[in-house]
């Protein structure tokens, strides 16, 4: 394995040295690029080809379809791990004792009150918004609430670090109270707030569900769906909206402004927003008989603006070992919840004939991890809309944890560079002369 790459440019050589990780992916270090050649850059968009920052947070291999936090496989985690304990292990980078968890979690608890006077912004929202805009603006108003947030400018002192660790435990205490009631809001339902005899799932399920003047009956079958489906979605690299996370703190912007940039960016279809598009897609091809071969058709179609949502990915190019994993435990929460679901035979339907078509198997284009999500939340009496938003309750530890670890490492602000192509000069001539 060479230790440098070599770039000629205009007849003269340049090294650059070599990065390796420690899963023995390598990267060209061009951080000295544009002072030795005089001004050369690189230009990738979508940054396709381009690393953004050295983590030890997440590992993922796309042709092996490998997913790992902090070192353990996705896999294990999602069928024995509690999501606080991996929320804690995202975070601060070890798994914690039972005292460590115990701690964390009532820390979370002690922070977890909403202002009052957050009710009134949620009250001025119209019943159409959407909760994803609506999730984005609440977060971002917590910091008029919790001025303390901007009070890491100088991460060395201790006094940092408690405000950060501060604040981690209010993201993850508070914006599960703001995801319920905008889910409450919207369905005209009395605010709630949380039960701290609970666990951390079980008490969201409980602000989230409970309805007026009746006892709440917990259901295992939902609690242990919900745990697992937060987990999934706990971290991913550096994808875009934990790129936007990261690049939003690197101008030293609190952490609650941060995280809302995130949730705007994971709202697009393209991204976090795919699992609600799924479940629309996947409703349109009912209502219109179950033509999956129809659908199929106009997504290989130039012309046809229609994609299959769901399938895909930028880095899995043979599957993505959450979607195998949301998969097997669709059927499971369907079936002990008794429910019978045809969209979910579509959805597989769609997935065999996927992957026998030429199309998706030459472009690699297998499901994601939001194509049968979906499902499992509309068997648990999630709304359509609330689905990214759930996505987003799940992404929480792994935009708080890379966040923390750009800040601790006092990566520089982003600011990438670009290749000019609009007009040379020309001389100003008002038409007011
Ligand atoms: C998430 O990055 C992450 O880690 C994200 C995520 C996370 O956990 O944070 O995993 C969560 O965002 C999952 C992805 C959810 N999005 C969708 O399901 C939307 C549908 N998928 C696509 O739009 C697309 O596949 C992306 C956005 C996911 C990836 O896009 P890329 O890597 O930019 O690939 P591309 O758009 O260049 O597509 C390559 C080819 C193109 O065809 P050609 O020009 O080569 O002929 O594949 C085609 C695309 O037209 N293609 C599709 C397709 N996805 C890609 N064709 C039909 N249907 C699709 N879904």
């Amino acid at each position: 394995m060479s230790d440098k790459a070599t770039i000629e440019i205009n007849g003269k050589k340049y090294d650059f040295p070599i990065l390796v990780g420690t899963e023995n992916e390598q990267a060209i270090d061009i951080s000295k690029l544009r002072a030795i050649t005089g001004g050369v850059t690189t230009i990738d968009p979508g940054f396709k080809n381009t690393g953004s920052c050295e983590s030890g947070i997440t590992f993922l291999d796309g042709e092996k379809g490998i997913l790992r936090y902090r070192g353990y496989s996705i896999e294990e985690l999602a069928n024995k791990a509690d999501f606080l304990e991996v929320a804690f292990l995202l975070i601060f980078g070890e798994l914690p004792t039972k005292e460590e968890l115990d701690q964390f979690h009532e820390d979370i608890k002690e922070n977890s009150i909403v202002d009052d006077d957050i009710r009134k912004i949620l009250d001025a929202f119209p019943k159409a918004a959407h909760p994803m805009g609506i999730l984005s603006s609440l977060t971002s108003a917590l910091t008029a609430f919790n001025p303390s947030n901007d009070q890491i400018n100088n991460i060395d002192y201790e006094r940092s670090k408690k405000a950060l660790y501060d604040n981690i435990v209010k993201v993850l205490g508070k914006i599960p109270v703001l995801v319920t009631w905008t889910y409450r809001k919207k369905h005209g339902l009395p605010l709630e707030y949380g039960d701290n005899s609970l666990g951390y799932v079980e008490n969201i399920l409980k602000m989230m569900f409970k309805k007026p003047n009746k006892d709440y009956e917990e259901n295992p079958v939902i609690v242990k769906a919900l745990n697992k489906l937060l987990i999934l979605h706990a971290d991913h690299e550096q994808n875009c909206s934990t790129s936007t996370v990261r690049i939003v703190g690197s101008s030293h912007a609190g952490l609650f402004a941060s995280i809302s940039s995130g949730i705007s960016a994971l709202w697009g279809p393209l991204h976090g927003g795919a699992n609600q598009a799924v479940l629309e897609m996947l409703e349109a091809i009912k209502a219109d008989g179950g033509d999956t071969k129809k659908y199929m058709a106009k997504a290989k179609d130039k012309s046809d603006p229609f994609r299959l949502m769901g399938f895909g990915h930028r880095v899995y190019k043979n599957f993505d070992p959450r979607a195998k994993i949301i998969k097997v435990t669709a059927d499971e929460v369907l079936n002990d919840l008794g429910v019978e679901d045809p969209i979910l035979d579509i959805a597989k339907d769609l997935e065999k004939e996927a992957l026998s078509d030429p199309y998706f198997v030459d472009r690699r284009l297998y499901p994601n991890v939001d194509f049968y999500s979906g499902i499992i939340y509309r068997a648990m009496g999630i709304p359509v809309d609330m689905f990214t938003v759930m996505f987003a309750l799940g992404r929480l530890p792994g935009w708080i944890g890379q966040w923390r670890e750009m800040r601790l490492k006092k990566e520089p602000i982003g600011r990438p560079r670009q290749i000019y192509t609009g007009p040379n000069h020309r001389t100003f001539k008002s038409v007011m002369d």
